[in-house]
């Protein structure tokens, strides 16, 4: 069993939801209820208005900070797109990259998902890369195969030593935001063939290494269940993630 070396990371993705006042209220609210709880990391992912105000709330408390997204250059003529070096510039840590509201809705592919990743942990962020199938693909017994070619072409060109800094989020598209969570059982398999990926581009020792997220309309009820298998690392939380009492739950069921 490799899951106890692994760090379990709770991570919220807000979305388009809260403006900077809502921001800092919901930190001060959920920072005491997070005191001594070290068992797993806990991440908020806000909107870029948001990072500033969330990163100064959380000094000192054990949340960490995450954007939902970033552009692959350096700077120049990209009008509404935000670089790495300006969000370590203001403290965040953390990155989500190819979520699959980004591929659908916003023209992401695996190439530009590629060179996110790239440029966020060239700048030192973490990463928490989104993979998974929609329903359609599920229904056409082709998960695995999503899972993989993402996986895959979303590592391209990152070096094991790299590696570290990635966490990958299964998270089956027709789960997010519907209520309907996947099986523990399909999740665990999931989140199994990202590892499984893993350790055939990088070897067993970093596949055992990484922290692999569930995510889907994981809630307080359902947590405890599905982080109790051996490949689910941790969450990736949209909605429940947007209270602190329902989040909180998510935290205390990853101890
Ligand atoms: P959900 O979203 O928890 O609301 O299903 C998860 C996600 O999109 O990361």
């Amino acid at each position: 069993m490799n899951k106890e070396k692994r760090s379990a990371v709770i991570a919220g993705n807000w979305k388009m939801n809260k403006n900077p006042a809502e921001t800092v209220e919901f930190i001060k609210a959920l920072a005491p209820m997070t005191d001594g709880l070290n068992g797993c990391d806990i991440v908020l992912c806000v909107p870029f208005v948001d990072l500033a105000a969330a990163v100064e709330a959380a000094k000192r408390t054990n949340i960490k900070i995450g954007a939902e997204n970033v552009h692959y250059e350096k700077s120049g003529a990209f009008t509404g797109e935000i670089s790495a070096s300006m969000l370590t510039y203001i403290g965040v840590e953390y990155v989500i990259v190819g979520h699959s509201e980004r591929r659908q809705y916003f023209g992401e592919t695996d190439k530009t998902v590629n060179l996110r990743l790239k440029a966020a942990l060239a700048n030192g962020l973490k990463v928490i890369l989104c993979v998974g199938e929609t329903l359609d693909e599920r229904k056409a017994g082709k998960a695995n195969e999503v899972l993989t070619s993402q996986t895959t072409k979303a590592l391209e060109g990152v070096s094991v030593d790299e590696l570290k800094n990635v966490i990958i989020a299964y998270e089956p598209v027709w789960a997010i935001g519907t209520g309907e969570v996947a099986s523990p059982t399909d999740a665990d398999l999931g989140n199994l063939a990202v590892r499984t990926t893993v350790e055939t581009l990088y070897g067993k020792v970093a596949a055992d290494a990484l922290t692999v997220q569930y995510g889907g309309s994981m809630n307080g009820d359902n947590a405890a269940e599905l982080l109790s298998r051996e490949n689910i690392d941790g969450g990736l939380i949209g909605g429940a993630s947007l209270v602190p009492e329902k989040f909180i739950k998510i935290i205390k069921a990853a101890q």
